[in-house]
């Protein structure tokens, strides 16, 4: 049967891939968006949906989220401010619109009459901070980031905090105890941890899906907060060689946005995913120094990556999904890396060179005279 959906953020880079999904599967589609410049630079993005309705509104915009909520079955909430490093300047605006904002929604969940049958919140495993290791003798252990000498002496690998021997990296499992390191961090966990409390005390069936490092077309790129993947896009484009922090071997796990749109339609659809939080990403670690490579192979330029071999403050050096939790519900990634990378590669190619400036020297700048980089 027909759905009456509601997608917040539905105009930003994941949201409106789920929104096409849901389009395309014949529900009837709510956005709330308030077009944030920071992403959009006050253009309306020519991808949007013509099959939606769309109310351009900000998250922490109580009426308006009323009423584009009003007769909606599912909600998707997608709408964040996503820039890690920003978060640690701008630490009431993220707490606002992260964590006040869901509050908001929540609030409507519970002291309005309402329709909803199911709340998707966008988690991320940034709420781990490090992840999950394991040292040869202590066993399995759950370091905090690396101490500060440690970082200054370039000793880039993680070290068992009990016996210092270098640790091997585990997939990270949901039952990983939470060490967010970023104000951003913290704003997810709140939203996750106040989704699923409200969503239990209520009965109304709720899913965090901790979203890995999300790569894809239509991903933020002039945004100097953006991720790795397209910081490297912009970077090559312009014929400058992508800068890697450490040395390059710290590694994420890279999961295409499709596979995210798929995971977010299984958790509306699957019943065993009420009241989880699940990781949503490949399973498979990737280098920061195969991106820059596979990238700079895709865009065929002839550039060496430079290892600046300094640390990024915050910067965790390894973590990647323990998928095994979605897959029992039936969730199996679909896109393999070359091909999605090939996708953002083919799709950053068509975009109008306004559209991919080289920013990050002048983010490098604002970092170092922020001394957030060592
Ligand atoms: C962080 C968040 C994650 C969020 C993502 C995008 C954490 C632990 N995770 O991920 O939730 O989705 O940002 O906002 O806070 N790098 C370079 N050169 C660059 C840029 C990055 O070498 O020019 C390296 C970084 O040092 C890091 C890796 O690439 O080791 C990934 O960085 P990034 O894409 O910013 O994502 P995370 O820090 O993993």
């Amino acid at each position: 049967m027909r759905k009456k959906v509601l997608v917040t953020g539905g105009a930003g880079f994941v949201g409106s891939h789920l929104v096409d999904a849901l389009v395309r599967d014949g529900e009837e589609v709510v956005v709330l968006d308030n077009l944030e410049y920071q992403v959009h630079e006050g253009r309306l993005p020519g991808y949007l949906n013509p099959g939606a309705r769309y109310v351009f509104a900000d998250v922490t915009d109580g009426e308006a989220l009323e009423r584009a909520l009003e007769g909606c079955e599912v909600v998707f909430h997608e709408a964040a401010a996503v820039g890690v490093g920003q978060s640690m300047y701008q630490v009431e605006k993220y707490m606002r619109v992260n964590a006040i904002g869901t509050a908001k929604l929540l609030d409507l969940l519970v002291n309005r009459e309402h329709e909803v049958e199911k709340l998707v919140v966008a988690s991320s495993m940034s709420i781990y901070g490090e992840g999950k290791y394991e040292c040869a003798d202590c066993g399995v252990v759950y370091p905090r980031l690396r101490p500060r000498e440690q970082l200054a002496a370039r000793d880039w690998e993680v070290r068992c905090p009990t016996c210092g021997l270098a640790l091997k990296p585990l997939p990270t499992d949901e039952g990983k105890p939470l060490f967010p390191t970023s104000i951003y961090a913290m704003s997810k966990r709140d939203q996750e941890e106040m989704s699923l409390a409200i969503g239990k005390a209520y009965g109304i069936p709720t899913v965090a899906l901790r979203y890995f490092n999300i790569y894809g077309p239509r991903q933020a790129l002039s945004n100097p907060y953006t991720g790795v993947c397209a910081i490297f896009s912009c970077r090559i484009r312009n014929d400058n060689p992508p800068v890697i922090f450490e040395d390059g071997l710290q590694s994420r796990d890279f999961v295409s946005v499709h596979d995210i749109v798929r995971a977010n339609l299984l958790a509306m659809e699957s019943s065993g995913a009420d009241y989880k939080a699940l990781n949503v990403g490949t399973g498979r670690p990737t280098s920061i120094r195969e991106i820059a490579e596979v990238l700079i192979r895709l865009y065929g330029k002839r550039l060496e990556p430079e290892v600046s071999n300094k640390y990024r403050e915050g910067d965790i050096r390894h973590c990647y999904a323990d998928i095994t939790a979605i897959s029992a519900l039936g969730f199996a990634p679909q896109v393999a890396f070359e091909e999605g990378m090939q996708e953002l590669a083919e799709w950053v190619g068509l975009q109008p060179e306004c559209q991919v400036a080289d920013r990050f020297e002048k983010a490098q700048r604002e970092l170092e005279r922020r001394k957030l980089t060592l």
